[in-house]
């Protein structure tokens, strides 16, 4: 039996590839490739968020927006260790980000402008990530999977605190309920398309999912974070920015409207509202954290003579 077959066949039966085992070069690339994009997200996720620890309305909400803050990095660092399981360096594909040459979501080049907007990010933006990895807990790649188990774990508290930071906007004066609509409207449509192009136009799917890599399309997740959503919105006594949506009886599914690609491919290449701002934060802070690693290697050398 040859390397393939055999690999092929633990595909097929759903037992784990895990990083010792014989695996197809574009298999590792593909996991390198969407693991350490999946990595940065995290990391760069962390800034829109981060803007408002020193402005969040009262010490609760501040320690809970703190603690969210700390798991996103926390997740960061997950998985960049499942990546470099697969045999790349982990400053390799952060320098790789740094200079543009990687990716990261494109929900995180939106600014958040007002404080319901970072209720807004833990309910939609979480509860779409959440959409996407609980499909994840079941990869082909052993380590890919358990990371994704404990931050699902940790992205449904992420999501829970933002609709009830956002239940409380609801509940509350009539300006309140405005900017939640408002931080709904400005970002529902960046949420969807955290999902990725239609099927038709994603060149990856295919063949990940063969690999079992990703377990389902981009459209039916997204299918599935706005039939999960719209009663969430409706429950808030909210809208949905979409003149399109509507419930359809025979599928059991929401029909809405198509989403602006135009947008979507100009923040993916760079061109968003913020993305010059958040690889600026993240060269800056690389550079002025040279003295941590410079002492960090200084110290892990002393102790190990
Ligand atoms: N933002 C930025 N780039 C995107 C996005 C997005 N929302 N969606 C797709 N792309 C990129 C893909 O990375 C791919 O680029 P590449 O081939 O140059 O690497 C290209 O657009 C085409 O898309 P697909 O062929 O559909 O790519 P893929 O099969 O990788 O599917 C998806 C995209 C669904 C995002 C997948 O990579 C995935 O499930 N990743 C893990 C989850 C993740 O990264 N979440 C990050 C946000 S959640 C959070 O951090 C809180």
């Amino acid at each position: 039996m040859t390397e393939q077959h055999r690999f092929d066949e633990r595909i097929a039966q759903e037992i784990a590839i895990e990083p010792q085992d014989w695996m197809p070069d574009e298999y590792r690339k593909t996991l390198i490739r969407q693991i350490g994009q999946h990595a940065h997200s995290e990391i760069v996720g962390m800034l829109p968020e981060g803007n408002w620890l020193t402005r969040a309305p009262s010490l609760k909400r501040k320690a809970i927006l703190l603690a969210k803050v700390q798991d996103e990095a926390g997740h960061g660092l997950y998985l960049y260790s499942a990546a470099e399981t697969l045999g790349c360096a982990r400053e390799d594909i952060y320098q790789k980000m740094l200079d543009g040459r990687m990716k990261y979501s494109s929900i995180f080049n939106y600014p958040t402008l007002n404080w319901a907007d970072i209720g807004v990010i833990g309910w939609l933006v979480d509860g779409a990530a959440i959409v996407n990895q609980v499909a994840l807990c079941r990869t082909s790649y052993g380590p890919y999977a358990r990371a994704m188990v404990k931050i699902c774990k940790e992205e449904s508290f992420h999501q829970r605190q933002g609709f009830e930071a956002c239940n409380v906007l609801a509940q509350g004066s009539e300006s309140q309920r405005q900017m939640l609509q408002d931080a709904i409207n400005r970002f529902w449509w960046p949420a969807l398309m955290m999902f990725g192009p239609n099927d038709d136009n994603s060149p990856n799917s295919a063949q990940s999912l063969a690999w079992k890599i990703k377990r389902f399309g981009n459209d039916e997740l997204r299918q599935r974070f706005v039939d999960n959503t719209v009663p969430q919105v409706e429950l808030l006594g909210m809208t949905v920015p979409d003149k399109d949506l509507r419930w359809n009886e025979e599928t059991g599914h929401y029909e809405f409207g198509e989403i602006d690609w135009h947008e979507f491919n100009e923040v993916v290449a760079g061109r968003g509202l913020c993305n010059e701002e958040r690889l600026a934060a993240k060269r800056k802070a690389w550079e002025e954290g040279a003295w941590v690693r410079e002492a960090a290697l200084a110290y892990a050398a002393k102790n190990v003579g």
